[in-house]
């Protein structure tokens, strides 16, 4: 059984062979109409549940597409409306799942209902975030990232803000993938130091700098994500505000990265919050490829999923 569960889980020469595969899937789409299938269609006679327990634009709607894309089917379903949200068991839900359909995607908070579900299921389950991180976004980033500026070993990313879900899944990137990475951002809100040592054992340079300034010197990437992320307490705005100001993606602070840096958001942003438009819209940024880039990283992750 092959689940996508994390980066840092995931064999690093696979890693390289699905970013390799979106892009040979990005090529073969070849400005086709958005609902025509795939010439290759490995997810022919497939279901596949999705499973939101949390919003969701793009994660919903390009695994959607994506299988359908592929010849497979799915099923949306929200944690509420299911019988999950109402007291049933993570490990009774991935069984009796695994009868009906042949690969689950799901969002939900907890990294142990993802661990869950993928210990009880009998088909493949991917991670279509939690709080602790979102691996199908970083591989869409690794994607966009190469189309850009080629191959990111090496390279220097800097991630400015909250050490959140998404920067942990840019740590366990910088191990496998072998780039570079500094975090800035308040001491209150650094990541998990597991996940920095877990990179750093992996011989690639991680680094805490608290100078925003500082930390962007040299970058080929600077990346950044919302405030206050879904599972956070809406109570606490004002004060991760105050914390996260001073980190603000801006014009200025990216006139200290390299020239031709990229910048990355995952998306959904909070215009003129962590990012300013003129960095958001601006041509360093590359953030709607990004988000094109989660179709076909996803099924790249899919039909790996599949393969034995
Ligand atoms: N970036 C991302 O996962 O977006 P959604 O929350 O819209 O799925
Ligand atoms: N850190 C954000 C990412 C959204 C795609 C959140 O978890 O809400």
């Amino acid at each position: 059984m092959k689940h996508f569960l994390d980066i840092n889980k995931t064999d690093v020469a696979d890693l390289r062979g699905m970013i390799e595969s979106a892009k040979a899937i990005k090529t073969a789409r070849n400005g086709r109409p958005k609902g025509a299938p795939d010439d290759d269609l490995p997810l022919k006679d497939h279901m596949v549940a999705l499973i939101f327990e949390k919003p969701s634009t793009r994660t919903r709607v390009s695994f959607d597409v994506g299988v359908r894309q592929m010849g497979g089917q799915t099923m949306v379903l929200s944690g509420s409306e299911m019988q999950l949200g109402h007291g049933e068991t993570v490990a009774d839900t991935a069984k009796v799942l695994s009868r009906y359909v042949d690969m689950i995607m799901i969002r939900t908070f907890e990294e142990a209902t993802l661990l869950e579900m993928a210990e009880y299921a009998t088909v493949p389950v991917i991670n279509g975030l939690t709080n602790r991180s979102h691996p199908c976004q970083i591989m869409a980033d690794i994607l966009t990232f190469e189309e850009h500026a080629g191959p990111i070993a090496g390279k220097k990313v800097v991630w400015s803000g909250d050490g959140n879900n998404v920067f942990a899944s840019f740590a366990h990137a910088a191990g496998q993938f072998g780039f570079d990475l500094t975090f800035t951002g308040p001491e209150v809100l650094d990541p998990e130091a597991g996940f920095l040592e877990e990179a750093r054992a992996k011989g690639v340079n991680v680094e805490i700098e608290r100078d925003p300034a500082k930390a962007v010197e040299g970058a080929d990437l600077v990346v950044t994500d919302t405030w206050v992320s879904m599972h956070d307490a809406p109570s606490a705005r004002e004060r991760r505000h105050n914390l996260l100001r001073p980190f603000q993606v801006n014009e200025e602070l990216m006139g200290n990265a390299k020239p031709d840096a990229l910048f990355m958001h995952c998306l959904p942003a909070h215009r003129n919050e962590e990012a300013t438009d003129a960095i958001m819209d601006g041509p360093n940024s590359v953030i709607f490829d990004e988000a094109e880039n989660r179709l076909h990283a996803q099924k790249a992750i899919m039909k790996w999923c599949l393969e034995n």
